[in-house]
């Protein structure tokens, strides 16, 4: 019996799931770069005031789910429960935000929050986040979005965006005190931590993942009934834009964020309808620079889970692109070479050196879900052809074994 295990809610990653994460970021930074973002590294830990200043001091996250610690000297800091905060700290400590077109910020590591764990919430995370510090224009939110919903396009990850807006300070207070008001004559299926929150921050109770909660709130007021014309008129162009890209969305009056400082835009992307758990979100964010210190300028961004879009990943997911089968000893040593070649040229090929049995060979590398299989025994080396066979279609041809047609074979084009 191991005589330690590891802390509740902490993953121990396996090489598999390590690769999908790298798989996911090389790609979310590729995305990053076209967009023009810069990639940076902040800090795991900061102040403890920064995050209840930014997040929120009556949210989840600031009330229940920090890790806090004092250091040798007393001073309070939290482990980090998400990166808005430390990133615009960092931009105005770093005198990064000076862009007459904003700047763009994006990130990657891990996260904590002391949460209940399950499946796809954990206590030790990974976020890839991107922030658009400076910029208020309509293409902006769309930018943001079309990020997100891109990163997971390309993953193949299905999703669905749900967008919504919590308009201007003055909307959202005349909507707060309308729900208060309805909530107060409706309480009768909340729990005892929604009552609290009626008054402390009525917003969270919409947010709920209760069920009895989300079934008594349904007729509540909704935010876009409080909606003044401009706040409107720019949901409703944010919206003819996503049509023009060809965003899979869908608006949700009931979307409304766990986090404070967000005000007009709001958007998450979730698995399927009715999904609890979202791949990421984010939303406008317009004083929360200002709150930090610096001037008053907008800023939009979103975050997502790195293990939840893995998760999803595996489960749609997709073996080694090439599996290599060589048939006993000779066959080995004779291929060996060739398969050298091909890594040389970058081509992905997952070896399988202990096969001596076709039927046995091929049944393994079925069950890994290869895209092809490329096989050489005796017949192979007699003829100095290699067997290539598309396990998809279930195509097979034989090619000799020089470098570019075995590439040509595998679909692939060696410049
Ligand atoms: P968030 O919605 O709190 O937003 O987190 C973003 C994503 O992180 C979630 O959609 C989820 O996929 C993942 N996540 C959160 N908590 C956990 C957990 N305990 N275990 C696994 N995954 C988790 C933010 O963090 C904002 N900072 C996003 C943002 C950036 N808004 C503007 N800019």
């Amino acid at each position: 019996m191991p005589q330690y295990k590891k802390p509740k809610g902490t993953r121990d990653l396996d090489s598999k799931t390590t690769e999908i994460f790298e798989e996911i970021r090389s790609l979310f930074l590729a995305i990053s770069k076209d967009l023009g973002y810069e990639h940076v590294e902040i800090p795991i830990f900061e102040s403890t005031k920064l995050f209840e200043r930014s997040t929120g001091e009556t949210t989840d996250i600031v009330t229940k789910q920090m890790y806090k610690f004092q250091d040798g000297k007393n001073r309070e800091f939290s482990l980090r429960p998400e990166g808005t905060p430390g990133l615009i700290r960092a931009a105005l400590e770093n005198n990064w935000i000076n862009g007459h077109n904003g700047n763009k910020f994006s990130y990657f590591g891990p996260f904590f929050r002391y949460e209940r764990p399950q499946k796809g919430r954990y206590r030790q995370f990974f976020q890839l986040g991107a922030e658009f510090i400076g910029s208020d224009s309509l293409e902006s939110d769309a930018e943001c979005i079309y990020f997100l919903s891109t990163l997971l396009k390309e993953l193949k990850v299905k999703n669905l965006i749900k967008i919504n807006s919590l308009g201007t300070s003055q909307e959202r207070l005349d909507y707060l005190k309308n729900l208060k008001e309805w909530l107060n004559k409706n309480k009768k299926n909340l729990s005892k931590e929604d009552l609290t929150n009626i008054d402390k921050n009525p917003l969270r109770i919409l947010d709920s993942k209760r069920e009895l909660t989300i079934k008594s709130i349904k007729n509540a007021p909704k935010i876009h009934d409080f909606w003044g014309s401009e706040t409107s008129e720019r949901f409703k162009k944010l919206t003819s834009i996503l049509d023009k890209i060809n965003i899979n969305y869908e608006v949700d009056p009931c979307l409304v964020r766990g986090l404070d400082y967000y005000n007009s835009t709001v958007f998450e992307a979730t698995g399927h309808e009715g999904a609890q758990d979202a791949y990421g979100g984010g939303g406008k964010y317009d004083s929360l620079v200002a709150d930090l210190g610096g001037n008053s300028i907008p800023a939009i961004g979103f975050a997502a889970g790195v293990d939840r879009i893995a998760s999803a990943i595996e489960m749609t997911d997709l073996g080694p692109f090439c599996i290599f089968l060589p048939l006993g000893n000779e066959c080995r040593e004779f291929a060996f070479p060739t398969i050298a070649k091909l890594w040389d040229k970058g081509i992905p090929i997952k070896a399988h050196w202990n096969e001596t049995n076709l039927k046995k060979a091929l049944k393994r590398a079925n069950s890994s879900s290869a895209e092809y299989v490329l096989i050489f025994g005796e017949k192979e080396k007699e003829k100095n052809v290699i067997t290539c066979k598309n396990m998809k279609n279930g195509d097979q041809k034989e090619v000799s074994m020089k470098v570019s047609e075995i590439a040509s074979a595998l679909g692939l084009n060696l410049k």
